[in-house]
């Protein structure tokens, strides 16, 4: 009990300790007040940055999934083009890539053989590289041109859930630096979006102080259930594909992320009531595009209604309408679009953690996997 801090398992008090691993990250790294993002770690020159056509972005597991968060992230902020591949993958597919362009490689370990792999490839055709890591010194931090620690403390759990919140706020730092460095924000729009980075670690302890006993009832009412479809639009996409990564590796329950709209090409013909649905459906007022995808999976929930699937919903708080669709609402203190997912993934983590609990499984070590994958 000791070195898990009074927490059942490592899982739950990794989970506990995303807040301060937040503050870690963020705030040695951003001044309000002069509204600046400093991240000398780069290494890599402002005319550089400026001149850069193309992003890619390598990493594997959960890594990928905040890699893809990223993604929108850097997009939407900067304008940049950015792919998003597997490590596994970018490896054998020849990627085209050279001079000019920057690979991001994403490992808490910094020892995953497939992304360091990766990040000799990149450096091979010519790329500059940056690697976001949570172990200092790491190879992949050794051989990269810059390095972007989480400072999200050790991870024991197999299951992945403080790095990855890390991560996504590491890749929104470094989104914000580019557009800096690119002159893409006026003075008050930087401080604006460095505030908000700021009031996260805050908001996700609010959340954490309601989350846990939702997601441990909702885990009583599901826990014996065989299959669960993951949902979200954009952004949230990459969180219903890590909400469904958690549950199936601690719980052994087929589970599987999908792109809300694109259930209607095919998936739709499995929902009905015995294929409970978790839909990611938060909404950020102030951001008109994501108003229209909010109102976009209210219909959707509707349409999953008439073929009686059983819905649960990640909703903003204040929300009045999801509840009245949703079999069982969870809220998340409110955020601006792009940084919601650092929050919308704390309730998912609870509900794969509570669900392993209920079947009486090592929810922190899950058979047939290992914390660091060094052997491809
Ligand atoms: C899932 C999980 C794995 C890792 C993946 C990459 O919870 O932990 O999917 O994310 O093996 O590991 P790193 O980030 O160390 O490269």
């Amino acid at each position: 009990m000791a070195d898990k801090g009074g927490f059942p398992h490592y899982m739950l008090k990794e989970i506990f300790e995303q807040p301060q691993g937040l503050r870690d990250t963020i705030a040695p790294r951003v001044s309000l007040e002069e509204a600046v993002v400093r991240l000398d770690e780069v290494r890599i020159s402002t005319d550089e940055l400026r001149a850069l056509r193309r992003i890619n972005i390598v990493a594997s597991g959960t890594s990928r999934h905040a890699g893809m968060a990223g993604q929108y992230m850097i997009q939407d902020l900067v304008n940049i083009p950015v792919d998003v591949d597997y490590a596994s993958e970018f490896e054998y597919r020849n990627p085209l890539i050279g001079p000019g362009e920057l690979t991001i490689v994403i490992t808490q370990s910094g020892e995953t053989a497939d992304t360091t792999a990766a990040q000799r490839e990149a450096k091979a055709k010519g790329s500059r590289t940056i690697a976001i890591s949570n172990v200092v010194d790491s190879t992949i931090a050794r051989e990269a041109d810059g390095v972007l620690y989480t400072h999200a403390g050790p991870e024991i759990s197999i299951a992945s859930t403080k790095a990855f919140t890390a991560q996504m706020a590491v890749l929104y730092l470094f989104a914000l630096y580019l557009g800096q460095v690119r002159g893409k924000f006026a003075k008050e729009q930087r401080r604006q979006y460095i505030r908000e980075l700021l009031d996260l670690p805050g908001k996700m302890e609010a959340l954490l102080k309601t989350a846990p006993s939702a997601c441990e009832q909702l885990a009583e009412k599901y826990y014996k259930v065989q299959d669960f479809l993951f949902m979200g639009r954009a952004i949230h996409y990459p969180v219903a594909m890590d909400g469904a990564l958690k549950l199936k590796e601690v719980s052994y329950i087929h589970a599987e992320g999908y792109p809300t709209g694109e259930t209607k090409h095919g998936p739709n013909a499995m929902i009905d009531e015995n294929l409970p649905l978790v839909i990611i459906a938060t909404c950020d007022r102030e951001d008109s595009e994501s108003v229209l995808r909010y109102e976009k999976n209210l219909a959707n929930i509707r349409g999953f209604k008439q073929q009686s699937a059983r819905v649960i919903a990640i909703a903003s708080e204040g929300d009045e309408e999801l509840p009245r669709l949703a079999d069982h609402t969870i809220f998340v203190p409110r955020a601006t679009e792009l940084l919601l997912p650092i929050l919308e993934i704390v309730p998912l983590q609870l509900f794969a953690y509570y669900m392993t609990v209920k079947k009486g499984l090592d929810v922190d070590r899950p058979r047939n996997l290992v914390k660091s994958v060094t052997l491809e």
